[in-house]
């Protein structure tokens, strides 16, 4: 088992690795994750004064959005690499927000007082966290009283074709190893309750999760196959270990799946995420 900080390096090696793809597909992925944080922000109640920390933000959301909500207030985006935030500051300022500043950290050892943020943000972030339990007492340590903290995750792979797909066409050709619950990846918090026991064992109230729905949409099943073998973790990690001619097959065999997903001109692939609200 690798220690906390093999697997923070790992991981940011990783996500440097990523943000080409996720800067490329910026408005596919931003178009498929929209519901997710519409629910985040919706839930955060936020106010034209609040203070709130984005964690994990990526190229910036759901920072930017509350960002232009909080239009008297202030939005800190923070991630453990350098190169998504350079991705966010400039999505900031194409959208004219000057109410943002951007930190890079790691999300189990923020650089900030106690009770500084009246929210705190995680969009897809906890699944990847070396230690989870660790991360959510920094979470709610930076909390105000009354701050309220809302994450998502994703449900089971069976839940979400839109990625699951994929990682089936590459386990046609290789055998892939089984992932661990203690390593970071995508489902690693699928489990009903595993994010709402984090937020109660730090000292959360009012825990609740629910369910939303996503969709993938494309026009080409062509353009499906390189948004996925550019942006998305466990299909990028996953490729590395196939050749040339495995790939063409991976490839082929996702354009076939994709025609079950066809709708008139559309492919629309479905997903689901889980959202988790607490309350300091
Ligand atoms: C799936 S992306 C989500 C980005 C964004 N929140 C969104 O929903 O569009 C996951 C992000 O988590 C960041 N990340 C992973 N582990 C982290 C850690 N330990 N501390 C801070 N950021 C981390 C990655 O760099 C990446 O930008």
């Amino acid at each position: 088992m690798p220690s906390a900080d093999e697997i923070r390096e790992a991981q940011r090696e990783s996500w440097v690795g990523l943000s080409a793809g996720w800067n490329k597909w910026d408005a596919s992925i931003m178009e498929q994750l929209a519901p997710v944080g519409a629910a985040i922000i919706k839930s955060l109640d936020i106010k034209a004064d609040q203070h709130h920390l984005d964690i994990a933000t990526g190229t910036g959301e759901p920072g930017l959005s509350i960002a232009k909500l909080a239009s008297s207030g202030r939005v800190v985006l923070t991630d453990f690499v350098g190169e998504m935030l350079d991705i966010a500051q400039r999505r900031a300022e194409a959208q004219g927000l000057t109410n943002i500043e951007t930190v890079v950290c790691s999300a189990d050892d923020l650089p900030f007082g106690d009770s500084t943020f009246d929210s705190v943000s995680v969009r897809f972030g906890y699944m990847f966290f070396p230690d989870m339990a660790k991360a959510t007492e920094e979470f709610v340590r930076v909390l105000k009283p009354g701050g309220r903290l809302c994450a998502s995750v994703w449900v089971k792979p069976e839940e979400n074709p839109w990625t699951s797909i994929v990682m089936r066409a590459i386990a046609s050709e290789i055998e892939l190893p089984a992932l661990q619950p203690g390593e970071p990846n995508m489902f690693r918090c699928a489990a009903p309750e595993f994010v709402s026991n984090l937020y109660k064992d730090a000292g959360l109230s009012e825990v609740s999760e629910w369910d939303v729905p996503v969709v993938k949409i494309t026009d080409s099943a062509d353009e499906y196959w390189e948004m996925m073998s550019e942006h998305a973790s466990l299909a990028v990690t996953a490729l590395k270990k196939v050749d040339g001619t495995a790939k063409l097959r991976i490839r082929e065999r996702v354009i076939d799946e994709l025609t079950a997903f066809k709708e008139e001109d559309l492919f629309r692939v479905p997903g689901l995420a889980r959202c988790i609200i607490g309350i300091k």
